[in-house]
């Protein structure tokens, strides 16, 4: 199998997309695991040692500073994180001939537009993290051969996420206040890794042409629905209410509308993610 002898490296190995990432692909070909530990990536010096020493087909890029409140507070360290990183793996590689695939976010758009947003409308983020997340893009370009994947709202059996911590405050209080004015789509990493895995064997059998590719569940819903919906699944004994962003304050701006429309990939690889409701279903059954 072809596959097989593709080296792949996946960044951010054991955070929530990087281990769900590392369990779908790691029987099919060869991965190399890196997190931080292994080498930080803002670290130009440890990162052209690391690179110097290793070579790559593929490199999947899931390595970020993705506290999108915190990074209000500390936005260097952000920028160096979600944008410098990918310089210096840009700089640690440069001639290589590896494609690099990096995870984007809904959050590099403002929300305004009143339908899905697909890969040609222009960014505009409105938070520290949107922001360094897309000149994390402009740098992911550098490369000769490049992917960014948009995707939106994860959740998945590692690390925290909006389903743990609706099933833990409902475990904790009888009423939640719940956003209705963000809509979104709630994205299952498992069936992200997936649709990963189906983007690279095309890669690999067809070609692929470098640029931008949402991959989301399908379907569109807001947070309130969506506590809803895991309340209903769990039958949890509790009351939630529809809130407006005004009335929870966070640091960071949210978008209004991030959904993203997986129109794109659809046509490239004929795979559609299963709807939202049914990803959390499944997430449910195995949590
Ligand atoms: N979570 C979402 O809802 C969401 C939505 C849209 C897009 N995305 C994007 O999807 C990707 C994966 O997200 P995720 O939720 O899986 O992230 P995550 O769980 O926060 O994991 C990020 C990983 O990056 C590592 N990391 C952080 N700083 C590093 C550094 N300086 N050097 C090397 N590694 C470093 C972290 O290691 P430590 O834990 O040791 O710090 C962690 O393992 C990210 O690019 C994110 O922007 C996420």
């Amino acid at each position: 199998m072809v596959e097989k002898s593709k080296k792949i490296l996946i960044t951010g190995a054991r955070g929530m997309l990087g281990m769900a990432l590392s369990k779908t692909l790691g029987s099919l070909f060869k991965a190399s695991l890196l997190d931080k530990d292994d080498c930080d990536i803002t670290d130009s010096a440890a990162v052209k040692y690391f690179f110097a020493r290793r070579e790559f087909d593929v490199i999947i890029h899931c390595a970020a500073y993705t506290a999108v409140d915190k990074a209000q507070d500390e936005p260097e360290l952000a920028y160096l994180v979600n944008a410098q990183g990918v310089k210096n793996i840009f700089d640690a590689t440069e001639g290589s001939n590896c494609l690099f695939i990096y995870l984007s976010t809904d959050y590099v758009f403002d929300g305004a537009k009143p339908a899905p947003y697909t890969e040609e409308d222009t960014p505009r983020p409105i938070n520290v993290y949107g922001q360094t997340k897309l000149k994390g893009e402009q740098f992911a370009r550098l490369f000769k051969r490049y992917l960014i994947i948009r995707t939106s709202w994860l959740f998945g059996p590692d690390g925290n996420n909006f389903v743990r911590t609706i099933l833990k405050k409902a475990s904790e209080k009888s009423v939640l206040d719940v956003v209705n004015d963000q809509v979104g789509s709630p994205t299952y990493t498992l069936h992200l890794a997936l649709a990963i895995r189906k983007l690279l064997e095309t890669f690999i059998n067809k070609g692929v042409p470098c640029g931008v590719y949402n991959i989301t569940n399908s379907g569109v819903c807001s947070w309130y629905t969506l506590a809803c919906r895991i309340a209903a699944l769990k039958k949890l004994p509790v009351e939630i209410r529809p809130i407006a962003s005004e009335h929870c304050f966070r640091k960071a701006g949210r978008p209004k509308n991030s959904a993203l429309s997986g129109e794109k990939f659809y046509a490239l690889t004929g795979f559609r993610l299963p709807r939202w409701q049914e990803a959390v279903e499944d997430y449910l059954k195995n949590l």
